[in-house]
C-alpha cells in the first residue's frame, strides 16, 4: 500500500540524460555519453539530422553556429547549415571547445558512432529525429542505420531504444516501418486527442510546464500501439523542485541535462 499521500503505484521514473549529460559535457559529442555513464545512468537522449552528402550526424540545432567553431573555420558559409556541408567538413569541426577547453578537439559524431559508443557503454537511448521536414527520408535512413548497427535485434529494440520526434508524421513512419520500435510524440496533445497518437506512439513527452498529474493519469488510461499504456516523459527538467514536482505527476520518465539532481530530488521525495 502507498505508504504516504501521492506516492506512486509504478516505478521512479527513469532518468535520461537530456543530449548525454549536457549540464557537464558538450551536449551531443560521445564525451557526453561517457559522462552520462560515469555518473551512472543509463538513458541517454539526442538528436539526429543529416549533411548535404546524406550522412546522419547528432546535432540539436539545424546550424552549426552554437555548438561548434564553424564560424571561424567556415566564415563565409552563413548561416552555416547543418545540410549545407559534408560529411568531412563538419568532422573538422570542433564541437568541445564552446563548452570547456577540456573537451576542444571533440567532434560532431556521425550517428554510427553515437549508437556505438552507447552500446559499448551499455546504455539505452532516446533517439530523436530532428527537423524531418528539411530531411526527406530521415525516419527511413535512421532506422536503417540502427538496424546496421544491432540496434534493432531483439534486446536493443526492447529493452534499449525509445525513438521520438515533435513530427507526428515521423513517429508514425517509424511505426509502420518497424513496429517492434518503441516510439513517443515530442508534444502534449489534448487528452482527446490521444487516442489518435496512440495509433503509432507509445507514448508522448512534453515539456513539463505542459503536464500534470491529471494528464498523466489519463494518458495511462489510453493504450498505445503494442496494448500498453501510454508513457509519459517530462523535459527537460534542470533543478530539484521541478524534479520533484513532476515526479509527483507520476510520470515514466524525466529528461534533464543535470541527472544527478535530478536522481538526487527524486530520491529525497
Ligand atoms: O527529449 C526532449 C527534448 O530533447 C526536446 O527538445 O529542443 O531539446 O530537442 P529539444
Ligand atoms: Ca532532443
Amino acid at each position: 500500500p502507498p505508504s504516504h499521500a501521492g506516492a506512486s503505484e509504478h516505478d521512479a521514473p527513469v532518468i535520461v540524460a537530456h543530449r548525454g549529460a549536457s549540464g557537464y559535457a558538450p551536449e551531443n559529442t560521445l564525451p557526453a555519453v561517457d559522462k552520462a555513464a560515469a555518473m551512472g545512468f543509463d538513458w541517454v537522449e539526442n538528436d539526429v539530422q543529416r549533411t548535404k552528402d546524406g550522412q546522419l550526424v547528432v546535432i540539436h540545432d539545424d546550424t552549426l553556429a552554437r555548438t561548434t567553431d564553424v564560424e571561424q573555420v567556415y566564415p563565409d558559409r552563413a548561416p552555416w547549415k547543418v545540410g549545407d556541408f559534408t560529411a568531412r567538413e563538419i568532422a573538422r569541426l570542433d564541437a568541445g571547445g564552446w563548452f570547456d577547453d577540456r573537451y576542444t578537439g571533440t567532434r560532431v559524431p556521425t550517428l554510427r558512432q553515437y549508437l556505438d559508443r552507447v552500446t559499448l557503454r551499455h546504455q539505452k537511448l532516446v533517439l530523436e529525429i530532428k527537423n524531418p521536414e528539411l530531411y526527406p527520408g530521415l525516419a527511413r535512413q535512421t532506422l536503417n542505420t540502427l538496424a546496421d548497427r544491432g540496434w534493432l535485434d531483439s534486446d536493443h529494440v526492447r529493452r534499449r531504444l525509445v525513438v521520438q520526434s515533435f513530427d507526428a508524421d515521423a513517429v508514425r513512419t517509424v511505426h509502420e516501418l518497424r513496429p517492434s520500435v518503441r516510439t513517443a510524440y515530442l508534444g502534449t496533445p489534448r487528452v482527446e486527442e490521444l487516442p489518435r497518437y496512440a495509433e503509432f506512439a507509445d507514448g508522448v513527452n512534453g515539456a513539463h510546464p505542459t503536464l500534470s498529474a491529471a494528464y498523466v493519469s489519463l494518458a495511462r488510461r489510453v493504450e498505445g500501439p503494442h496494448g500498453r499504456p501510454l508513457r509519459v516523459m517530462a523535459w527537460t527538467v534542470n533543478d530539484a523542485e521541478t524534479a520533484r514536482r513532476v515526479a509527483g505527476y507520476d510520470v515514466d520518465g524525466i529528461i534533464t541535462n543535470v541527472p544527478d539532481v535530478v536522481r538526487r530530488a527524486v530520491a529525497e521525495d
